[in-house]
């Protein structure tokens, strides 16, 4: 459904007015095209030390015009700022200042990303300290930046490089338009598995030969509630990005399932998940068509609303059996499963309920919470392999689930968020896009909000 107050308040007269009363001026976000320019302005690359140093190497190879302290009144398209080598809270002081000087030139829709090391791979106190510093210093940015900016972090777990490619990976999905609605994250980077496909692949945009136009040509993706809403936009981007879609729905959804498939060149699979066969079918299909199966997108989910006082077992099972057990059961299958490549990637959707809760959605948010516990649990499996399982939760995204929300909750909820409007179905779709590709090789057991910086649950 259209956000006609964000259409309004962008127009000139109507924008005056919404400033004057001090009422919420959400910008239009700068979203992906295919094409795009990293960086139309330049970036700065902000903190010292060499990883900073080899990571603006990196940049210049990209084509970008690559800044390493603000010039005054130059506009910037991101300020990327590097803190890797921080020892104590102290040494922040330097770059966030810097940072500070940097969001003011940031132009609309502009990027900041920090990259910093895990708290966790610390006992030295004062280290822990400032590490998990930056965690609330860019949660704060994230605040504060305007225009549709948006400020995320990308924290190196063990011995990962500034410059590993996945750090890459992640440092082009953030500074581009398809990250428009993940605002406040950060993404933890493994170093990428030595020798995976994935990771010669990734390797190529460290050396500054451009990303492939269609990172996912060749490989086989089956989307589960295709047919419509986020699934079908899901669909569409990863074949896109040159994926073979196996776009698959209840037989109920058939129409409007076979209409996705032709619009995306993909095949059909009507199918219930919750069905006991409904791997084996997946693999099936998956194996006789196209030899191999690579991506699973776990994105069917239904809710069954009621406070848990008036809640009956149907309500609570349904939704536990479509929104997490099948998927448990099917992940088991698709492991064990040679038609399940040795590079696969598994992304399944979780949601903001799943991490704060919701007013009468207990069932649905311990099937979104059970997703995140299954990805972390079973990440561990996946570590060192080429294979990576991870999480998308998505917050407000307009799609006809949010469209049935009375009008005026519907319009708080909107602009509960940084972004202070809801998301569109394709900033999830190009999350998980991203997920599933090369460049995200040693991102495994994460979850990753795209939900604009929500004010709930952060
Ligand atoms: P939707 O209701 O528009 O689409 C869900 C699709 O899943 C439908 O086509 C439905 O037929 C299919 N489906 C349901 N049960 C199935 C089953 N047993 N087997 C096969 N297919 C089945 O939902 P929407 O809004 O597109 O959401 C997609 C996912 O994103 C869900 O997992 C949802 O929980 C999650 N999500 C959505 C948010 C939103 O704001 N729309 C927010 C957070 C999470």
């Amino acid at each position: 459904m259209a956000d006609k107050y964000l259409d309004l308040v962008n127009t000139p007269l109507p924008g005056r007015l919404a400033k004057a009363l001090g009422l919420p001026r959400p910008s239009v976000l700068r979203r992906y095209t295919p094409g795009e320019a990293i960086a139309t302005r330049p970036v700065l690359v902000a903190g010292s030390g060499s990883g900073a140093d080899a990571l603006a190497e990196v940049l210049l190879g990209w084509d970008v015009e690559v800044r390493r302290h603000v010039l005054p009144g130059e506009k910037l398209s991101a300020a990327v700022v590097v803190l890797d080598a921080v020892a104590a809270p102290a040494d922040l002081a330097g770059p966030m200042l810097e940072l500070g000087q940097a969001v003011k030139l940031l132009v609309p829709g502009g990027r900041v990303v920090a990259l910093f090391r895990s708290s966790a791979d610390t006992t030295d106190p004062a280290e822990a300290a400032a590490r998990q510093g930056i965690d609330g210093a860019i949660r704060s940015v994230a605040h504060e930046v305007r225009w549709g900016a948006t400020a995320n972090g990308i924290i190196l777990r063990g011995d990962a490089a500034t410059t590993d490619p996945t750090t890459l990976g992640a440092l082009r999905f953030f500074l581009s338009g398809k990250s428009a609605y993940v605002d406040g994250q950060f993404v933890e980077v493994s170093a990428t598995p030595a020798g995976s496909i994935a990771g010669l692949a990734a390797a190529t945009t460290a050396e500054g030969e451009g990303v492939p136009d269609q990172p996912l040509a060749g490989r086989t993706a089956v989307v589960t509630g295709a047919a419509r809403g986020i699934g079908a936009k899901i669909a569409e981007v990863l074949a896109r990005d040159g994926a073979r879609v196996v776009a698959l729905d209840v037989p109920a959804a058939g129409e409007q399932l076979a209409q996705v498939a032709n619009r995306v060149g993909g095949t059909a699979l009507q199918l219930d998940i919750t069905a006991p066969d409904a791997a084996a079918r997946i693999l099936e299909h998956a194996g006789q068509r196209f030899g191999m199966l690579d991506i699973v997108v776990h994105n069917a989910g239904i809710t069954r609303d009621k406070l848990l006082a008036n809640m009956d077992a149907s309500r609570w099972d349904s939704v536990i059996a479509v929104n997490i057990a099948s998927q448990l059961r099917m992940n088991e299958e698709f492991l064990a499963s040679p038609v399940f490549s040795d590079t696969g990637r598994i992304i399944s959707l979780a949601s903001t309920s799943g991490i704060a809760g919701n007013r009468g959605q207990s069932n649905y948010a311990a099937s979104k919470a059970g997703v995140i516990g299954m990805v972390r649990a079973q990440a561990a499996a996946f570590d060192g392999v080429g294979r990576t399982i991870n999480a998308v939760a998505p917050g407000f995204i307009e799609t006809d689930m949010t469209a049935k929300i009375p009008p005026l909750t519907r319009q708080v909820a909107r602009r509960l968020s940084s972004l202070q409007q809801g998301g569109l179905p394709v900033d999830v779709a190009e999350t998980i896009a991203f997920l599933a590709s090369d460049a995200a090789a040693g991102i495994n057991g994460q979850v990753v909000r795209v939900c604009g910086q929500n004010l709930v649950g952060a």
